[in-house]
């Protein structure tokens, strides 16, 4: 297959307080306000090429509404988007949107809201922003705790062996990675991707009905002492670190999470592998090699467990599963009270 997708592009989430989320992307996290467009808030970070990454829209919870993938032609979106239908899944095409052209948007087979797009504005410094490095989009960030640029988002699903089967089979993503429990073979998570990463798309498993839901969004920084100092500053201010900083296993970024207003989770990563082996064939973790932490020092947080929008039911992690979500797995029969 010719390559089809070259990277995220931006994702769009829904906030009920879209004043918070924004006032917190940009004044604790660093990021910059560039649009407001019929209430929605449009934000880039400084090494952002595109004019924004992030759109916060207003909804009666958090959810990831929209994540947009950028083809690696105008040609290969047309490609994609046959490609998508053909595996029986209707999409509409858009002829514009904000600051992006002609694009095919589709409800991927779980549920989650998709975004094909090769014309997208180009982020352009002014007088006051342009960098003196001619390949940045503009000035690296005065403030402490900036991310360089949207990272991956990971999100939940009802079956992660599935769903990344079905987007490396018809849209060309690579499998890097699988994590399945250690007492079954059940698959908890994935990660898969368009690039040289480990992954842009992670893929948590979710028992709960509620198809389409988002565990984290993303972001980076070039080294781990920036995560490190990212952490200082969000704690000094007020924003408690939910987990980390440590090291995945799978991928090898370094990480770090924390909430924004709505509860949504984000995550902050440096590091990590770069792999171009187009025919790499993905190894299946277990939890006790490190799959989420390396170290395996330190016990992860339960609320880790928890996706938006919020719904009955459990979601793995990077971890694998908790005791609950795992005795739900092996014995579904005893957790609904039938056993
Ligand atoms: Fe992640």
């Amino acid at each position: 297959m010719e390559k089809l997708l070259s990277h995220l592009a931006h994702l769009e989430i829904a906030s009920p307080d879209v004043e918070a989320s924004a006032t917190f992307y940009a004044e604790r996290f660093g990021m910059r306000i560039v649009d407001r467009v019929d209430g929605a808030v449009y934000l880039r970070a400084w090494g952002d090429y595109y004019e924004y990454s992030l759109v916060i829209v207003s909804g009666p919870e958090p959810a990831l509404t929209r994540m947009a993938w950028r083809t690696a032609s105008a040609e290969a979106l047309e490609v994609a988007a046959r490609r998508v239908q053909e595996a029986g899944i209707e999409g509409t095409w858009v002829q514009s949107g904000h600051r992006f052209g002609r694009a095919f948007e589709f409800t991927g087979p779980y549920g989650h809201p998709m975004r094909l797009v090769y014309e997208l504005q180009r982020f352009t410094a002014d007088e006051t922003t342009r960098s003196i490095y001619p390949d940045r989009p503009e000035k690296r960030s005065q403030h402490a705790a900036a991310p360089r640029f949207l990272d991956h988002v990971t999100v939940a699903t009802s079956d992660v062996r599935g769903m990344a089967q079905w987007y490396s089979d018809v849209l060309g993503f690579r499998i890097m990675a699988f994590t399945d429990l250690e007492e079954a073979p059940i698959t908890v998570f994935s990660v898969i991707t368009t690039n040289e990463k480990s992954h842009d798309l992670g893929i948590v498993l979710d028992t709960s009905d509620r198809p389409g839901r988002v565990n984290h969004i993303a972001f980076w920084v070039d080294t781990l002492e920036d995560l490190f100092r990212t952490a200082d500053v969000l704690m000094e201010h007020g924003t408690d670190i939910e987990y980390g900083p440590s090291v995945h296993g799978i991928g090898e970024q370094n990480f770090l999470y924390f909430r924004e207003p709505s509860g949504l989770r984000v995550e902050l990563n440096s590091g990590g592998y770069r792999n171009y082996v187009p025919d790499w064939e993905a190894n299946t973790w277990l939890p006790h090699q490190g799959s989420n932490n390396f170290f395996r020092n330190g016990e992860m947080p339960h609320s880790m467990t928890e996706s938006f929008p919020p719904a009955e039911g459990h979601t793995a992690t990077e971890e694998g599963a908790s005791e609950e979500m795992k005795a739900a797995l092996l014995n579904p029969y005893a957790q609904h009270g039938r056993g």
